[in-house]
């Protein structure tokens, strides 16, 4: 979810829901705002997408303070009743919400019993609470620490009074939240790209502190009453990397954004010699660990995949990948000297966070690769590679992937020289040409499309195998596919796939097949003929040097181990088209979002 809050002189309305926009990527199942004025408070909210907000919201109010939220359900169907914000039982109090309250039925059930609740959200035990303490005698202020005491979980808060119209009450544990300050004015955001409109001075916000905004302060304090002070500093994003521009979908401008970003990697990991290099520190951390984990999800957890063979095959040093969601409870027995490393274009992803914090708490040290430099995962660890990606906005990752995997590999090959390791090919050399590739599979989309529109326009499932360093890519292939297309779509090893899901293959059932690997080309091969031999539709997708004549797409030919930088762009386009071809909305696929901050 996201929530955003605005206090100053201007219409309040508008900069609200300029900002849910920007923070539509984070859940767009529901959204609403609520403006205060001398007359009171006035909530309009809507089930949908913020366009449908928009359309409710009432020119005539005028408001200069307001709050708003842009949902991704946890408790409670998406709907107009369990959308933010909620409001307390006699109508004072107006909150917004991200996070999840795991105690609220034990709260409820203890503080509660009276209040008719109006929606089934954990949040709305967190506004009637404060309205509770309220009514037994405490100053806002107070009620509010107190109810802050009382929660268990995550949240990052909004909240207004309507007796006091001047104010927003903001908190936040483990959920992102930014103050963002300006002249007559201050606002609060889950993320600073939704209101660089108004400023680009931000102030960060620790765990288990409050603010009192109002537009000419900024008042952050502990759970302990005491003031804390905190300089802004300047977010710099660029306020046109989130504009489409002339493109229809994000995730097509993002594609084709992506030999630029590889392009911006090398750059940026270049000393003044031309010589691949990163922190000194960092070098020095994995190098010296005698085992890295990698913990990641969805996307990023794919990247992690290859990263793992980068850096067993260059730095010689043992390498386990892990789903974050998995790790806590699973723990695997760690070795003595660990190293973590945590992927996530975000850096936000709450399941990620929660290792994280664990595995602090064990002394462990933790490197994040992450495109968001002063997010969460980047300030909480000890060390941060950035991405420099650029700001992704459509849900389903497509740059920060292969960003990922480049920075992955770039950092694979220091660490390898920093260990007297021999690496005979020249990195930068080899990004180069992957870049160059880039550009020509960019060009290919009309290609992509009939790909798109002969394999999947009619089918309801789809297979993608492919060995070694392929088959990873294959899995990211398949997760593309079903996210954007609602296609169900399976990556598979190739030589497992007959060792039970070969079952599935009906006639014209397709598979897409990557043989861009040297050593198991004959054998991927082997397993497409197995699989067509049933009826399948075959497409395979090789590398100059190892194609046959019924390959349906030749990728251009860069290094081995660098294939997957480029293998993936035309899955990322058939998924695109697929989905197109489909009427599927591309950017914003249905039960998904882009930054999960819950566990
Ligand atoms: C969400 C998104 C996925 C993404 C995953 C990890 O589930 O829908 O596309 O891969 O989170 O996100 P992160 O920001 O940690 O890379």
């Amino acid at each position: 979810c996201g929530i955003v809050g605005y206090t100053g002189l201007q219409d309040a309305k508008e900069i609200l829901l300029k900002g849910l926009e920007k923070l539509e990527y984070r859940g767009y199942d529901s959204a609403g705002i609520a403006v205060k004025n001398e007359e009171g408070v006035t909530i309009f909210k809507e089930k949908g997408r913020i366009a449908d907000l928009r359309a409710e919201v009432d020119e005539d109010v005028s408001a200069h303070t307001g709050i708003g939220h842009t949902r991704w359900a946890t408790h409670g169907v998406p709907s107009q009743d369990n959308a933010h914000p909620h409001q307390s039982a006699s109508g004072r109090f107006t909150l917004v919400h991200n996070g999840v309250i795991e105690n609220y039925a034990i709260l409820k059930r203890e503080y509660l019993q009276d209040v008719t609740f109006k929606s089934d959200t954990d949040t709305e035990v967190i506004v009637q609470l404060i309205e509770r303490f309220v009514n037994e005698g405490r100053d806002v202020e107070e009620a509010f620490r107190h109810t802050l005491t009382l929660l268990k979980g995550s949240y990052a808060l909004a909240l207004l009074d309507a007796e006091n119209t001047e104010v927003i009450y903001v908190a936040k544990n483990k959920s992102p939240l930014l103050i963002g300050v300006g002249e007559d004015f201050n606002v609060v955001a889950s993320d600073a790209m939704a209101m660089l409109q108004v400023t680009d001075q931000f102030l960060e916000l620790m765990d288990k502190e409050m603010v009192i905004v109002t537009k000419e302060d900024v008042t952050i304090k502990n759970l302990n009453n005491e003031e804390v002070s905190r300089e802004p500093y300047t977010a710099e994003l660029d306020a046109s990397d989130i504009e489409k521009g002339t493109y229809p979908h994000y995730m097509l401008k993002e594609i084709d954004e992506q030999p630029a970003v590889i392009r911006k990697i090398i750059q940026a990991y270049q000393n003044e010699n031309d010589e691949l290099m990163i922190d000194f520190n960092i070098a020095e951390a994995v190098s010296g660990a005698d085992r890295i984990y990698i913990v990641a999800c969805g996307t990023s957890y794919h990247a992690g995949l290859i990263g793992k063979q980068f850096i067993e095959k260059m730095a010689k040093i043992p390498v386990e990948v892990h789903v974050a969601s998995e790790f806590t409870y699973n723990m695997p027995l760690l070795s003595e000297k660990p190293l973590f490393i945590f992927i996530s274009q975000s850096g936000e992803t709450a399941d990620s966070r929660a290792v994280l914090v664990a595995i602090k708490e064990l002394g462990h040290k933790a490197l994040t690769i992450t495109n968001v430099p002063g997010s969460t995962l980047s300030r909480e660890a000890d060390f941060t590679l950035l991405l420099h990606a650029g700001p992704e906005i459509a849900v389903a990752s497509t740059k920060a992937y292969t960003a990922q995997v480049a920075v992955l590999a770039i950092l694979a090959n220091v660490v390898a020289k920093f260990r007297n390791e021999k690496i005979d090919f020249d990195l930068v050399k080899e990004l180069g040409m992957v870049a160059t590739a880039m550009v020509a599979l960019c060009d290919s989309k009309e290609e992509m499309e009939s790909i798109a529109r002969e394999f999947l326009s009619v089918t309801r499932n789809c297979f993608f195998i492919g060995r070694s360093l392929d088959y990873y890519v294959g899995l990211e292939g398949a997760l593309k596919l079903k996210e954007i297309s609602y296609i169900q779509a399976e990556g598979f090893a190739g030589g497992e796939l007959k060792h039970g899901t070969i079952a599935l293959i009906e006639e014209g059932t397709p598979v897409v097949a990557l043989a861009t690997q040297e050593g198991v080309n004959l054998s991927i091969r082997g397993n497409v003929k197995e699989v067509a031999a049933r009826g399948a539709n075959p497409c395979i997708i090789s590398m100059k040097g190892l194609e046959e004549d019924d390959d349906r797409f030749v990728i251009p030919k860069v290094h081995e181990l660098l294939t997957p930088l480029i293998s993936v762009i035309p899955l990322q386009l058939i998924a695109y088209y697929a989905a197109l071809h489909r009427e599927c909305d591309v950017d914003k696929p249905r039960n998904l979002a882009k930054s999960v901050t819950v566990e």
